[in-house]
């Protein structure tokens, strides 16, 4: 299948370009560089020309500013990455009569304490700059093409791999303070769901068939951020050492960012659970845990 990806340098980008060309598949990357700033007239139509000539069948945007904080303090930035951007995808994509899958977030959800599972149409109260535009333009990719796919991610987790960008995760944080017999605080009171990013990339051609619309893509969790990093050092063989390792904590703010994936799931789109997650990336680095 010829596809167009986008954020090929990123996180999840990287590892997507590796599972697709795995696959056979013939990916062509388009560089970050002609989609950063402002995208002017003259830029679109060299963009949209380089995508035409391409005649993709699918067009996968991962580029983003993926970083909250960042975008907290460059909201006008964060807007041409988070929501122009996928707006222009979308247009081309239109144009070219290409699928498009463009990743969103679990942060469209306002964390407010509550349902466990969050659905897609429930709790969009998001509370920071970053969930804010990747809501929005989840919005504004199906007024202008229905048939564009915004896929909300979890926070991913992997470790450093040679040629892929690996950002900090859940993991490696927890691996490094292990390894430095550091102690790190969890919340008792935070919820939400962690995905392993090899999951994310092998189940991406799956969702080339889904129908246009939200879904929420990733692994359930149903164990606090506390019980979640302890599941993960039981499988490190770091039992013994979880309360030197790793302190509960009350928030004074109560977060469940957990989502129900059942929309997906109904597509043939299945992730494992968080806990079983870890343990996949487990033995997927034989000797290293
Ligand atoms: N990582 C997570 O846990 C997570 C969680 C939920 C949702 N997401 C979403 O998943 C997608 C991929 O995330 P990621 O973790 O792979 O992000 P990432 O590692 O930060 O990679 C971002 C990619 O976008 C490019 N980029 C950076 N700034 C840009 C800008 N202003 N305009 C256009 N492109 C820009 C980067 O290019 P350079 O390498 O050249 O800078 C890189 O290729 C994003 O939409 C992100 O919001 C990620």
């Amino acid at each position: 299948m010829k596809i167009i990806l986008t954020g090929s340098t990123g996180f999840v980008g990287s590892r997507i370009l590796y599972s697709l060309r795995s696959e056979g598949h013939d990916v062509i990357c388009i560089s970050s560089e002609i989609l950063k700033g402002i995208i002017t007239t003259e830029r679109y139509f060299a963009l949209s020309e380089l995508i035409k000539g391409s005649k993709p069948e699918v067009i996968i945007h991962t580029a983003a500013i993926s970083n909250t904080t960042y975008a907290q303090n460059h909201p006008e930035e964060s807007y041409q990455a988070n929501v122009e951007l996928p707006i222009i995808m979308a247009k081309i994509a239109k144009e070219n009569g290409s699928k498009l899958i463009s990743c969103s977030s679990d942060q469209v959800y306002s964390g407010f304490v509550g349902l466990k599972g969050i659905a897609e149409d429930e709790e969009l109260q998001p509370t920071n700059v970053y969930g804010k535009h990747k809501l929005y333009a989840e919005k504004q990719l199906t007024e202008v093409y229905p048939d564009a796919v915004s896929l909300r991610l979890t926070w991913m987790y992997d470790m450093p791999v040679y040629r892929t960008k690996t950002n900090e995760n859940f993991v490696l944080s927890l691996y490094k303070s292990a390894l430095l017999d550091r102690q790190m605080q969890f919340s008792l009171q935070d919820f939400r769901g962690l995905t392993y990013v090899r999951s994310v990339a092998e189940n991406i051609v799956k969702t080339f068939a889904l129908p246009g619309g939200v879904y929420n893509y990733g692994s359930e969790n149903d164990q606090n951020m506390y019980l979640t990093a302890c599941g993960f050092l039981e499988e490190m063989g770091l039992g013994e050492k979880i309360p030197e390792l790793v302190k509960p904590i009350d928030s004074a703010k109560p977060r469940n960012l957990s989502m129900d994936c059942s929309k997906a799931k109904s597509f043939g789109i299945n992730f494992e659970p968080t806990a079983e997650g870890i343990k996949k990336l487990i033995s997927d680095y034989p000797g290293l845990f």
